[in-house]
């Protein structure tokens, strides 16, 4: 059943361009959400990619007086740079313009062509497009006659067009809504999907004649295919499609594509219908996320609002960029980005918060016990945070579990933010003065200790490089941080006293505003 691999997916991207922050918030949360799932100990298949055909990039390649094929190819890696510094630990990378995707999307159209419903048929088309988009729009879509996303003139395109016979299709896919209440999430989105498909739909168009960069039509060559069924065939050719069924029937179907609101529709309403008209299993969830915004509006390089990640990873690091991103954007809704916000939270609750904590205590295990982990004795394993560090634990895990990044967060940080409290109240610093407190003290540092490493591990999804930084800080690394699974890891007691600590540098320097 495919119930071997957590499967998730993100959108391909068009390489139209370099990335800006909204693509890699999309990127960031597959990842979290990726890297939770092994530290769950399940098999993870994490795919992304990029989108390379169509005529947008055709466009593109023009305007850069190329030919497109080694415009895409010289896109890619620049696309691969920025998710290799954000820490995107993607296990495959696919793009359109592959030989194995080529394959996957013959093989994928022939079986729609050929189930015997003649759900794909050939007419004409006449109508609006948005180049931007890819895709096709009425009157009635536009705002002031523009295109809706973009805001910018659609075009108006007579064809001879194939089209997909979607509407055949408005029954199942509302039966399998309503039979799988989970498979669209937020429940919002899934609302206007229904709604959607309650409004009545129409066949759309999944080829085209007057280009020719994509790929073409096995039964008709003088069209090239549609770029979103082209793109959206990309999650089964990665799982081995057409190529590999044993594998296929192991890693298939996905267990969540992540989406932004925008491509909504095709993830659920024109992908669901294309892999029932293929005879193949439906994904398990599709999750719309919300947009990242500038003074309001969708950022966007159309909308000359991108900012690239760079500009954000050489200020803040990459730990504190993923983090402020899921802590401050409520996932799932719009969220506005800004530069002095992302600064207070970064002081907030990495410098003054996580890393102080780190530092007050590896301080004080180094001047009190040369570094070493103090015994816990009896008062270590009784208290508040002995109580709170699993209730945390379990509460992140539930709300990881439910792709509620934001409230999984903030559930670590109500740990950080009692420790910190913690030793306020316990005063460690009198404590060492007392040479007969000698025990108290031990079991207070033992606790805080003991704090850091499961924070450590709570946060290892989210801030990979730093959660490692904290793990040797501790001294942990003979089993690296990597290997800890959940829930067993954040269990309390992990600690062994003789454990040698050493304070490194800070783990998130302070930042001016
Ligand atoms: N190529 C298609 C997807 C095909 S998937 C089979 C595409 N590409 S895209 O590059 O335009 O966008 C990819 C993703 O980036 C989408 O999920 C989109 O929502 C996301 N974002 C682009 N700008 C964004 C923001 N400003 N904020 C949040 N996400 C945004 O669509």
């Amino acid at each position: 059943m495919g119930r071997d691999v957590f499967y998730i997916t993100t959108p391909i991207y068009y390489p139209n361009d370099v990335p800006h922050i909204g693509h890699a918030y999309t990127s960031v949360a597959a990842d979290v959400i990726a890297r939770y799932h092994r530290l769950r100990g399940e098999e993870v298949f994490h795919l992304t990619g990029t989108d390379e055909h169509g005529l947008k990039l055709q466009r593109a390649a023009e305007a850069a007086g190329r030919d497109v094929q080694s415009w895409v190819d010289e896109m890619a890696p620049k696309w691969q740079e920025v998710w290799r510094r954000l820490l995107i630990g993607y296990d495959d990378y696919i793009r359109t313009t592959e030989p194995r995707h080529e394959r996957a999307v013959t093989e994928f159209l022939t079986a729609v062509h050929d189930n015997g419903r003649d759900d794909i048929y050939l007419g004409t088309y006449e109508g609006l497009y948005c180049v931007a988009c890819e895709a096709y729009y009425t009157e009635d879509d536009l705002v002031d006659g523009l295109c809706p996303v973009h805001h910018r003139p659609v075009e108006h395109v007579t064809e001879e067009n194939y089209f997909f016979r979607l509407s055949a299709y408005a029954d199942r896919l509302l039966e399998h809504y309503e039979a799988h209440p989970d498979a669209l999430e937020p429940e919002v989105r899934r609302k206007e999907v229904l709604s959607l498909i309650r409004g009545g739909l129409r066949d759309f168009s999944v080829s085209r004649t007057s280009f020719d960069w994509g790929i073409r039509l096995p039964w008709d060559a003088r069209h090239v295919c549609y770029v979103w069924f082209d793109a959206l065939t990309n999650y089964v050719t990665a799982a081995g499609y057409g190529s590999d069924a044993e594998r296929f029937a192991r890693v298939w179907p996905a267990d969540i594509h992540l989406v932004g609101k925008d491509i909504l529709r095709f993830h659920a309403v024109y992908w669901p219908a294309m892999l029932m008209a293929a005879g193949v299993e439906l994904p398990r969830q599709v999750w719309a996320h919300g947009f990242l915004t500038v003074g309001g509006e969708k950022m966007s390089k159309t909308n000359a609002t991108g900012i690239h990640p760079f500009q954000l990873l050489d200020h803040f690091g990459v730990d504190s960029y993923r983090y402020c991103f899921m802590r401050d954007i409520q996932f799932g809704a719009d969220g506005n980005f800004s530069w002095e916000s992302m600064v207070e939270r970064h002081n907030a609750d990495l410098a003054n918060g996580l890393g102080n904590l780190a530092s007050r205590v590896l301080a004080m295990l180094g001047s009190y016990y040369g570094g070493e982990v103090p015994e816990p004795g009896r008062e270590a394993s009784s208290g508040a945070i002995p109580a709170l560090a699993p209730d945390v634990a379990a509460r992140m895990d539930a709300h990881m579990g439910a792709v509620a990044l934001t409230p999984a967060v903030g559930a670590v940080w109500e740990l950080v933010d009692a420790a910190n409290k913690y030793l306020v109240t316990t005063e460690p610093w009198s404590l060492a003065k007392d040479a007969d407190r000698r025990d108290e003290l031990g079991a207070v540092l033992y606790t805080a200790a003991e704090t850091l490493r499961i924070l450590a591990v709570l946060i290892s999804p989210v801030m990979p490089e730093a959660s490692a930084r904290l793990w040797s800080q501790l001294g942990l690394d003979a089993t690296p941080i990597g290997e800890q699974r959940l829930p067993a890891a954040a269990a309390w007691g992990g600690l062994t006293a003789g454990t040698q600590t050493s304070k490194g540098p800070a783990l998130f320097p302070r930042l001016d505003a």
